[in-house]
Parts: C-alpha cells; structure tokens; sequence
C-alpha cells in the first residue's frame, strides 16, 4: 500500500521520500505507481506532463536516514508488532522532533507503537484502504496519548489528500477489520465445510448484497498472510472464539498461498 499512499501524496503537490527496504520493491512500487497514474491519463483526466512532475517528486530510497527532514511519516511496513514498533522507536530517532508519524496498520494497536517513541502525542493510525488512489475512506486512530493537535493535522491532511477521514478509538482491528474480518472468515468456513463453490460464495455476496468483489476474492486481493494477522489480533485482543480462524485460512498461509501477491490464494493469477 506504500506506492499508493506515496501516489496521492505526490499528487497532491507533496515532496515525497518513499522508503523500502530493497532497490527491487522500490523499482515494484514505482511502477505500480506509473500504470496508476496512466489510467488516468489513458480517461483524459491526467496530462502526460502532470503524471511526469508527480512522479518526479518521489524520490525512492533503502535509507530510513533519508527522512531526516520528514514533517509527516507513513509506515506501512509488514503487520508484524515486533518490525512495526523497532520502526517507529528508529523513525523516533531520525525524524525531526515535530514531525507525525503515522501508521498504516490495519489492526495492531496506535498506543503500543506510540510507547516505543518518545513522543507519543504525535503517533497516529491513519489507516488507508486498498487500492489506495481509488478509496475515499482513511479511517483516522487515536491512541491514547495521541494529541488533539495532531488528529487535526492528519484530518487536515487526508482532505487534501482527497480522502475522507473518519475517525475511532485504538482497539483491535478499529472499525473497518472489526467488521470485514469475521465476514471473510465466515466466507472461508463456508468453502472450508463444502456449503459452496468459492465462485458461489463470491457470486452469492456480489449480486445479493452488491459489493463490489466477493470476500474471498477480497481476501486474496488484501493477502491471505494479512487476514490471517489481523483475525489473530482480534483473537488475542478480544478473548473472543468467534474471531478463531478458519483452519483453511492458515493452511493456506503455511502453504505460502498469499492470494493475489504470489499467484495463488483461493484463486489462481
Ligand atoms: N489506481 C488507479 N485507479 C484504479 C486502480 C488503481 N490501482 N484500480 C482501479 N482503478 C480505477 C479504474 O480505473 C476504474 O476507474 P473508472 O471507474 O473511472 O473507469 C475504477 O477504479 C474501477 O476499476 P475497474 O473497472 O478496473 O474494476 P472494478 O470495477 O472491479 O473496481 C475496485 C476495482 C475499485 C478494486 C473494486 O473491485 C472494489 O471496490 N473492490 C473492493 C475494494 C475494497 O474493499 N477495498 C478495501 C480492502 S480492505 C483494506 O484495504 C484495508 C485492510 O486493512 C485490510
């Protein structure tokens, strides 16, 4: 999701330092970044010139040093607790003392990420969904010691972004995977116990209830490793059995089976 945030941030007329840690994810992310933005140029919404000057003003880099003059941080790292709070505790080290610094995590907690820096006021959750330039919604997490100065500044932020900032209380999965998990997991239990064919599932949720995609095309669209991650957060963080995930779901992971990333979740690409 990182080259998606980079792209509305470009757009958006922002000087832009995207961060990853190999030369050939950064090379993957500006080129997703380049058949985005064609799209639009392809509808006529876009001038040729105007994606150029975007993508000039990313600047790509394996360096965490280069954002030493960052005044607002996204992470987007893997949703794994242990890599994400070693982030924040360096990105509190390197980045100027007033800058944000922000989280894209779609379950693990904002007050455990602000704990491992030394200015918790300013760590936020500001949770993008995917595809990121298409999706309107950034779901805005305040942690406990989040600051009212600093939800106003990532408010301020996603309308410029042209985004809509809806916001909620840290608690595992927030709103958005609090609802869509337990409903991709059913999904799975339903194909796990033989109720239907994954095309049925998805067919029966697209034409019936008119989502866009059905859900385990979704889940391999969000990656099966993802889902997986944050059922276990709302598992361990709600003491709750009707979060377990389906056993499907982690042969699937173990398989290495990651849905849309690897070639291979519940369906094949
Ligand atoms: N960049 C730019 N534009 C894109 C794009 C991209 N990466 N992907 C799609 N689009 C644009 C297309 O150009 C098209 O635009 P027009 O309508 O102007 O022509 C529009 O989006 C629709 O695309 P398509 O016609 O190719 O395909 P579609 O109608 O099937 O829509 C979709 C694709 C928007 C992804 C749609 O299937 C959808 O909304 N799916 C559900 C997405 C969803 O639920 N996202 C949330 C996932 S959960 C999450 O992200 C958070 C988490 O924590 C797990």
């Amino acid at each position: 999701m990182g080259n998606g945030i980079a792209q509305v941030a470009a757009r958006a007329g922002y000087s832009v330092v995207m961060r990853d840690v190999k030369d050939e994810f950064l090379q993957r992310g500006l080129q997703a970044i380049d058949r985005s933005l064609q799209r639009d140029v392809d509808k006529e919404l876009l001038s040729t010139e105007e994606k150029q000057s975007i993508i000039e003003r990313i600047k790509s880099t394996t360096e965490l040093e280069a954002l030493s003059e960052a005044s607002f941080v996204v992470e987007a790292v893997t949703e794994n607790l242990s890599v994400k709070t070693e982030i924040f505790s360096a990105l509190d080290r390197i980045t100027p003392p007033d800058a944000i610094l922000a989280s894209n995590t779609s379950s693990i907690s904002i007050t455990r990420l602000g704990a491992a820096t030394e200015r918790p006021d300013k760590v936020i959750g500001m949770h993008f969904m995917n595809p990121v330039p298409v999706m309107k919604l950034v779901e805005v997490i305040r942690g406990l010691a989040t600051s009212n100065e600093t939800y106003e500044r990532v408010r301020s932020l996603s309308e410029k972004l042209g985004k809509t900032a809806l916001d909620c209380n840290d608690s595992p999965g927030f709103v958005s995977n609090r609802v869509l998990l337990p409903m991709i997991n059913e999904a799975i239990f339903t194909l796990h116990e033989g109720v239907a064919t994954r095309e049925s599932i998805d067919g029966i949720m697209k034409l019936g209830m008119n989502h866009p995609m059905g859900p385990l095309q979704l889940a391999d669209f969000i990656g099966l490793d993802v889902c997986l991650a944050i059922l276990n957060v709302l598992y361990d963080g709600l003491g709750d059995s009707k979060y377990r995930a389906c056993p499907l779901l982690k042969r699937y992971v173990d398989a290495g089976w990651l849905g849309k990333k690897t070639g291979r979740g519940f369906y094949e690409y």
